[in-house]
């Protein structure tokens, strides 16, 4: 990395707008951060006296919930607001929500919504920085950085590694963050799943489609599995859940294909015994565990770097 490089994005909106030395400068960042979260007193003051604002208007585990812990082990003040609790539930639009929210000062807004773009429009109407938590079937950069931090971890590197990403590519917002941050890092990504959910375009973000399941994952280093995503297929895309179980989901005899050391991944959440057994989700390759760990590194690292910019 040029010595000269500064870390200069006041928004993480997508991994499209990060280059390869923003994405490296990150997952340094997190690798440091990491080490907080293991001392008996969790909690630094580099974030002192900042308000961090959770708006999450579709359901969320990991993501919420490591946002959160990432903000408070940095001192920051934080405050959550749901679909179920905020006043778009009266009808009020996200950018009335946003002129309101910018009345209130905060200094980070972390944003996730059902549709794809929605980050973006409230960074136009803001002035506090926005992280996009999830927007649609478009991005999930929070997601990509927390699997590439886990990559580089458990491979020492990520450029010249094939990765092998299965499931829902056209709903997955995970793979469009993972093809295209994967891809800016030099490792080679497969994608597979049923013809139905695999879009027209996913060539041009880089990644090689292969419509045998078997080719993608034969000498894999990395295999991701995705999550089916019924509240996103407005028309029955797929048979059955069993069907795709048959054809799709990652067993011991898929992953035999695989390099003999490639690590199982998957974002969360599982559809057990859909999309993997329940045998490779908990086997000794799986690092799904470790992905959830270092998702709070990763985003100390981005609430950390955005705001440290203007200091800087
Ligand atoms: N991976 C992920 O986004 O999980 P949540 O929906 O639980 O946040």
């Amino acid at each position: 990395m040029e010595s000269e490089y500064r870390f200069q994005h006041r928004h993480i909106l997508g991994i499209e707008e990060l280059s390869a030395n923003d994405i490296g400068f990150i997952l340094d960042t997190a690798e440091s951060f990491k080490e907080i979260s293991q001392r008996p007193i969790k909690k630094v003051p580099t974030l002192r006296g900042k308000t961090v604002i959770h708006l999450f208007f579709e359901p969320s585990t990991r993501t919420r919930l490591s946002f959160e812990i990432a903000a408070k082990r940095m001192s920051a003040d934080t405050f959550n607001i749901s679909a179920s609790t905020s006043s778009a539930r009266k009808g009020e639009t996200l950018i009335d929500t946003a002129k309101n929210l910018t009345s209130m000062n905060p200094d980070i807004i972390v944003i996730r919504h059902s549709s794809s773009g929605s980050p973006h429009l409230l960074a136009q109407h803001i002035n506090a920085s926005v992280i996009n938590a999830g927007d649609g079937t478009h991005e999930h950069p929070s997601q990509s950085l927390l699997d590439m931090m886990t990559v580089r971890e458990k491979k020492g590197k990520i450029d010249g590694l094939k990765i092998a990403i299965i499931g829902d590519i056209s709903h997955s917002r995970v793979a469009h963050s993972n093809i295209i941050g994967f891809t800016k890092m030099g490792a080679q990504v497969h994608v597979s799943g049923p013809a139905t959910l695999i879009p027209a375009g996913i060539k041009q973000l880089g990644a090689i489609v292969c419509h045998r399941v078997e080719d993608a994952v034969a000498d894999a280093d990395v295999v991701m599995a995705l999550r089916i995503q019924k509240e996103r297929q407005l028309d029955p895309l797929l048979p059955s859940l069993r069907e795709y179980a048959t054809f799709f989901g990652i067993n011991r005899t898929l992953l035999k294909l695989a390099k003999p050391d490639a690590i199982i991944m998957h974002p969360g959440p599982i559809n057990r015994g859909v999309e993997m057994t329940f045998d490779v989700a908990d086997g000794e390759q799986s690092v799904i565990m470790d992905q959830v760990t270092n998702g709070v590194a990763v985003r100390m690292a981005l609430l950390y770097l955005i705001m440290g910019r203007e200091e800087r």
